[in-house]
């Protein structure tokens, strides 16, 4: 399927999204996020697929949600429009597959929350992070007061939402908000070595893994623990972990079917 401000690439496994609205730095506006969710569809529907990369085309990842399209809504019309990103930036949070963002440059609003709702974030050091919403009037939309303090913590956070400063790839590895910064041409070739060591291993591991930290990340340590206990029990029912087992027993490289 042809996207109008999507070029979604498979190539060895990997799907290469690409946000392709350079001309209003791959600002969301709802059409992009209703393309978002059709993109993750077809991904879905493929089983040829690993890992996820997501980027954006030019000098920006995403600098948020669309301004010229937020600037005339009604409380209502705002409620709706969080929503539907949120909603979005769920699907990826909880999408099998894991979803890395290699952040090219620009992570502001809308976009550092959708950072946010990946698995991993590798940027390049040109890249910027930032809640600016209150600037503007509003607050961030897409879940960015929810990830942020859960991944920098609340002191951290509240500091970057209540003065919306931007910063720098640096600072945000080292608040954790990255895992990693490279040079801009070795984004992608990073974030592929990182995605195709993924893809060796079992993918039912890893979706399980995913979804025990994730929810883990949002309940309270002994669900968790019981939620860990049981998708570890699932994993004795598949054909990857006899494969898995035998393997290492067998001492041979493993070869994993995806079961
Ligand atoms: N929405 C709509 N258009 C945007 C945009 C956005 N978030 N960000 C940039 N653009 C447009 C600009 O209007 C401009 O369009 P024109 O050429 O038609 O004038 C084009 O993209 C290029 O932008 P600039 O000329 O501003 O580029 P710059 O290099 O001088 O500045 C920038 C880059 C600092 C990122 C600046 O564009 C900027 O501050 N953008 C807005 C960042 C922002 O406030 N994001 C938060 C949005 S609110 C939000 O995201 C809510 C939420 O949580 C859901």
């Amino acid at each position: 399927m042809a996207f109008e401000n999507f070029v979604v690439v498979v190539e060895e496994r990997i799907a290469l999204v690409t946000i392709n609205r350079p001309q209003a730095l791959n600002a969301l506006s709802r059409a992009v996020l209703e393309e978002l969710d059709e993109a993750l569809d077809q991904i879905e529907s493929s089983s040829g697929v690993d890992a996820v990369i997501l980027t954006g085309e030019g000098k920006a990842f995403v600098a948020g949600a669309d301004i010229a399209e937020m600037r005339g809504m009604s409380a209502e019309e705002g409620r709706a429009f969080g929503v539907l990103g949120s909603r979005v930036f769920r699907r990826i949070e909880r999408f099998r597959i894991p979803v890395i963002a290699a952040v090219n440059g620009f992570a502001l609003g809308g976009g550092c929350e959708l950072a946010m709702a990946c698995d991993i974030r590798i940027a390049s050091d040109k890249a910027k992070f930032g809640q600016p919403e209150v600037g503007l009037g509003i607050i961030p939309g897409f879940s960015g007061t929810q990830r942020l303090p859960r991944i920098v913590g609340a002191s951290k956070a509240k500091e970057l939402i209540f003065t919306g400063d931007m910063i720098k790839a640096d600072e945000a590895l080292a608040i954790g908000l990255v895992s990693k910064v490279v040079p801009p041409e070795e984004l992608l070739p990073a974030c592929r070595a990182l995605a195709a060591k993924i893809g060796k291993n079992a993918s039912g591991a890893v979706a399980y893994a995913k979804a025990a930290v994730n929810r883990g990340l949002e309940t309270d340590i002994e669900t968790g623990m019981e939620l860990e206990q049981n998708l570890f029990g699932l994993c004795f029912a598949s054909a990857d972990q006899k494969e898995g087992m035998g393997a290492f027993i067998e001492k041979r490289p493993a070869s994993f079917v995806g079961k």
